[in-house]
C-alpha cells in the first residue's frame, strides 16, 4: 500500500475549462443562423446580369462571405479554452536542490531607440529572479555594437552587488529599479536601505546619462575593464568583430554581491558584422546567442525577453518550469509563452496597445488546441526543441542535474566563444532553418513556433496572476500601425509559405489549431473585404441606390441581429477581460485604421514580394519619448503628426463616408418619398454614420487642431481631393444606369 501512494501523480500545474463554454457555443450558433439568412437573401435577390448594381452586390456578397468565413475562423480561439495555473511549493519541494539552469536572452538593436538605461533596467530584474543565481545566465546581444550599451551593462554589473541582496531581503517586486523606485511615493519615510540602494542608482543612472550625452566614455573608465579595448577596431555598427565579455562569471568565488552570495553569470556579445553578410535580424542575433550561451552556461531552459520588457513577477522561471518538469506532461511541452503585458497604458488604452482579448482570450483559447504561437518575448523555451529537435512519444527529459560549467578561464571561453557569433559560422550549416529561429520571415517568432510545434510538440500559455513581463506600449499612431504592417505582413508570408499550417501543418495539427493561426495569419487579406465596405455602401448612398435590405422587410432581421449581436458580444469580452466601455470604442477605432492602413500595405508589400519586386526590412519601434508626444499621449489625443501615406487612406475613407453621409440625408430631406427612401437606405446610413463616429478624431485633426499631433495640412488636402474624386468617378460610372433603377 505504501507503495502504491508514493507513486501517485500529483501535477505541478493544472489546467481547467474556461467558463461558460455552452453559453458561447449556443450563441455563436445562433448567429450562425443569422449568417446563413444573410448568404439567403444575397442569393436570391441578386440583380439580373445586366442591372448596374451585379456588380457590387456581388462584390458586397463577397466581403460578406470573407468577414462570415473569417468569423468561423475566429470561433476557433474560442470554443475550446482553458486556463493553467501552478504548483510551485509541489516543484520546490521536490526539485529544489535540482533546478535546471536558465540562460536569458535580451536582444537590443540601437542605443538611441533602446536606450540604455532601459536595457539595465531589465537586466537587473531579470538578474534579481527568485532561482538560484549560479544557475541563471543573462545575456545581452547588442546588435547596435554600442559601446555605451557595454558601459551601462558594466555599470550594472557593480549595481546587481547591491541591487540583489536588496530585493531578496525585502522581498520587493518589481525588481526593476527603476520601476520599483517609482512606485515608492515621496511622502513615505524611507529606511536607511532603500536612501542608500536609491543613492547609488542615482550614482549610476548619472554615470550612463552623462556617458550617453557625451556619446562616448570617459578616459578613466576605460581602463576600468579589459572589453572597452574591443572597440578600438571597431569602424561601426554595421562593420566589426564579434565581442563577447563575460562581465559576471557565476562559477568563481570572486563573483559574489555584497551579502557573499553568487551572481549569476552576465555576458555581453555583439555578433560580428560585416557589410557583405546579411544579419538576419533579430533571428540572427538569437541563434548567435544560442551557440555563445552552450558554449559559456549551457542551461537546458531559454527565457527570451524583449529589452524593453523587464519582469514584473520574479516568480515566473519557477512558474514556468511548474509546466516543463511535470513528470507526466512536462515531457511534450516546448514552450511556455506568457503574454505581453504593457506598463504605463492610459486608462481607455487609444491605440489598443494591450490587444486585451488577444492575451485574455484568444490565446488561452489556443491553448486549448496545441498551443499559444511563440511571441518573440516572454518565452520559456527548451534548448533541444528550438535546436530542432522532433517530438518521440514517450521520451523522457533527464534533466541536467548539478551545473557542470565548461570548463577554462573566462579569456578562453570568451576567445571559444567569438569564432561562434562570426559571420561565417552559419555558412553550410541548418541554421536559420532547421536548427534555431528561422530566417527571411518578418515575424521570425511565430514561424519558428509554428515550426517547433509541426515537430510534434506543443506549447503552453500562461496568465499569472501578476503579470510576468511589462513592455512599453507604442504611443502614436503611426508606430501602432507600423508595428502591425509587420506583423500583418509576416503573418501572411507564413501562411502563403510552405512552412504555413495549412501547408507543413497538414495533419501535424490539429483542424482547430490550424484555423487559430488563419486567424492571425489572415490578418492582412482582411482588409479587402473591410475597403469594400468602408467604399461600396456609402457611394450607393450618396447616390441613394440601396444594397441592403429595408427596414420593413422581413430580410432586416437576420443583418439586425448579427450586427447587434456580434458587437454586444465583442464588447462583454471586452469588459470582462477588463477593459473600459471607452476603451473598447477605441479598440474599434483601432481595428478600423489597421484593416485601412497596416493590413493593406502588409497585404500590398507580401504581394510585391511575391513578385520579387521588394525586399525584407526590420522596423524597431522607437521606445524613446518626446516629451510633447507622451503629453498628449497621456490626455488620451490621438497623434498623428507625420505625412503618412497610412494616414492619407485613413483621411481619405474618413472624407468619403462624411461626404456619402451628407449626400444621401441630403437626398433622403429633399425626396418627396423620403421616409420610405430612408428606410431602404437605413443599414448604409448607419454604417456610414457609425464610420464617421469612429472617426471623429481624424476629422478633428484634420480640421480642429493646431499642435504638432494634428494631421498635416498636405494629408488634409491629398485625401479631401481623393474622396471628392472617387465620388465623382463612381457618380459617372454609376450614372448611366441609376435612372433605370428608379423607374423600376
Ligand atoms: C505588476 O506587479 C505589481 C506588483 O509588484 C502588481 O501590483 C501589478 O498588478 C502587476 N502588473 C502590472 C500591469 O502592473
Ligand atoms: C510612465 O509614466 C510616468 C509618469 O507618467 C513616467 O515618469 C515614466 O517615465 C513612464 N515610464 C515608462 C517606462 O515610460
Amino acid at each position: 500500500m505504501g507503495a502504491s501512494t508514493h507513486d501517485e501523480y500529483i501535477p505541478l500545474f493544472e489546467t481547467k475549462q474556461a467558463k461558460g463554454r455552452t453559453a458561447f457555443r449556443l450563441f455563436s450558433s445562433s448567429i450562425f443562423a443569422g449568417i446563413a439568412l444573410i448568404w439567403i437573401y444575397r442569393l436570391i435577390y441578386m440583380p439580373k446580369s445586366g442591372d448596374s448594381l451585379r456588380l457590387a452586390w456581388i462584390m458586397l456578397f463577397g466581403a460578406e462571405v470573407w468577414f462570415s468565413l473569417y468569423w468561423f475562423l475566429t470561433l476557433s480561439v474560442r470554443w475550446n479554452r482553458i486556463h493553467r495555473s501552478t504548483f510551485k511549493s509541489r516543484l520546490s519541494q521536490r526539485y529544489e536542490h535540482k533546478l535546471p539552469g536558465v540562460d536569458i536572452f535580451v536582444c537590443t538593436a540601437d542605443p538611441t531607440i533602446e536606450p540604455p538605461l532601459m536595457v539595465i533596467n531589465t537586466i537587473l530584474s531579470l538578474m534579481a529572479y527568485d532561482y538560484p543565481s549560479e544557475k541563471l545566465s543573462v545575456y545581452l546581444s547588442d546588435d547596435g555594437g554600442s559601446v555605451l550599451t557595454f558601459y551601462a551593462l558594466l555599470e550594472a554589473s557593480y549595481f546587481s552587488k547591491h541591487w540583489l541582496p536588496y530585493c531578496r531581503k525585502f522581498n520587493i517586486e518589481p525588481r526593476s529599479p527603476a520601476a520599483y523606485f517609482s512606485t515608492i511615493s515621496n511622502s513615505v519615510s524611507k529606511s536607511t536601505e532603500f536612501l542608500s540602494i536609491k543613492k547609488l542608482y542615482d550614482e549610476m543612472e548619472l554615470n550612463i546619462e552623462t556617458a550617453t550625452k557625451l556619446g562616448r566614455i570617459p578616459n578613466e573608465v576605460r581602463t576600468q575593464h579589459k572589453g572597452f579595448s574591443e572597440w578600438d577596431s571597431v569602424s561601426s555598427p554595421r562593420d566589426h568583430q564579434t565581442i563577447v565579455q563575460i562581465l559576471i562569471d557565476g562559477r568563481v568565488p570572486n563573483a559574489l554581491d555584497t551579502e557573499g552570495c553568487t551572481l549569476p553569470t552576465l555576458v555581453y556579445l555583439s555578433r560580428e558584422k560585416r557589410p557583405n553578410y546579411h544579419h538576419n535580424f533579430k533571428a540572427g542575433a538569437m541563434n548567435a546567442l544560442i551557440r555563445v550561451s552552450s558554449n559559456v552556461s549551457d542551461g537546458p531552459v531559454i527565457l527570451n525577453v524583449d529589452c524593453d520588457m523587464y519582469s514584473n513577477n520574479s516568480e515566473s522561471v519557477r512558474d514556468a518550469l511548474c509546466f516543463l518538469m511535470d513528470e507526466q506532461k512536462g515531457h511534450e511541452i516546448a514552450f511556455v509563452q506568457y503574454p505581453q503585458c504593457f506598463t504605463n497604458v492610459t486608462e481607455n488604452d487609444i491605440y489598443g496597445s494591450l490587444l486585451r482579448t488577444i492575451s485574455k482570450v484568444e490565446l488561452g483559447g489556443m491553448d486549448g488546441y496545441g498551443g499559444p504561437p511563440y511571441i518573440g518575448t516572454g518565452c520559456f523555451h527548451r534548448r533541444e526543441t528550438l535546436c530542432g529537435e522532433k517530438y518521440v512519444k514517450g521520451r523522457k527529459f533527464e534533466w541536467k542535474i548539478g551545473f557542470k560549467r565548461k570548463e577554462g578561464s573566462v579569456i578562453e571561453l570568451e576567445e571559444t566563444s567569438k569564432m561562434l557569433a562570426n559571420c561565417i559560422y552559419e555558412k553550410g550549416t541548418q541554421w536559420g532553418n532547421e536548427i534555431g529561429l528561422k530566417y527571411d520571415c518578418p515575424v521570425e517568432d511565430v514561424i519558428t513556433g509554428l515550426l517547433i510545434q509541426c515537430r510534434g510538440w506543443i506549447s503552453v500559455f500562461f496568465y499569472p496572476e501578476r503579470e510576468g513581463f511589462l513592455g512599453v506600449p507604442p504611443n502614436t499612431l503611426l508606430q501602432t500601425l507600423v508595428q502591425h504592417k509587420r506583423w500583418s505582413e509576416g503573418d501572411f508570408q507564413i501562411l502563403l509559405s510552405k512552412y504555413g499550417p495549412l501547408t507543413n501543418g497538414l495533419g501535424r495539427m490539429k483542424i482547430g489549431h490550424q484555423m487559430a493561426y488563419c486567424v492571425y495569419l489572415l490578418w492582412a487579406p482582411n482588409c479587402l473585404a473591410t475597403l469594400f465596405f468602408l467604399i461600396v455602401p456609402p457611394l450607393h448612398l450618396l447616390k441613394g441606390v440601396p444594397i441592403f435590405p429595408k427596414v420593413s422587410c422581413q430580410w432586416f432581421l437576420p443583418f439586425a441581429y448579427v450586427i447587434i449581436a456580434a458587437n454586444s458580444y465583442s464588447l462583454f469580452e471586452f469588459i470582462v477581460s477588463g477593459g473600459t466601455l471607452k476603451g473598447w470604442w477605441n479598440e474599434q477605432r483601432i481595428w478600423l485604421f489597421k484593416r485601412e492602413a497596416s493590413y493593406l500595405f502588409g497585404f500590398i508589400e507580401t504581394m510585391l514580394k511575391l513578385l520579387g519586386f521588394a525586399k525584407s526590412a526590420f522596423d524597431i519601434t522607437a521606445k524613446v519619448v518626446d516629451p510633447d508626444v507622451s503629453q498628449r499621449y497621456e490626455k488620451e489625443i490621438m497623434e498623428f503628426g507625420a505625412s503618412s501615406p497610412m494616414f492619407t487612406i485613413i483621411a481619405t475613407l474618413a472624407m468619403l463616408n462624411l461626404f456619402s453621409l451628407i449626400g444621401g440625408l441630403k437626398r433622403v430631406i429633399t425626396d418627396l418619398e423620403g421616409w420610405t427612401l430612408l428606410e431602404s437606405l437605413f443599414l448604409q446610413v448607419l454604417l456610414s454614420s457609425i464610420v464617421i463616429l469612429i472617426n471623429l478624431p481624424v476629422y478633428q485633426g484634420m480640421f480642429f487642431r493646431n499642435d504638432m499631433g494634428r494631421i498635416p495640412s498636405l494629408v488634409t488636402i491629398k485625401s479631401t481631393v481623393s474622396a471628392i474624386l472617387l465620388c465623382m468617378i463612381y457618380s459617372i460610372v454609376l450614372e448611366s444606369n441609376v435612372h433605370l433603377l428608379y423607374l423600376n
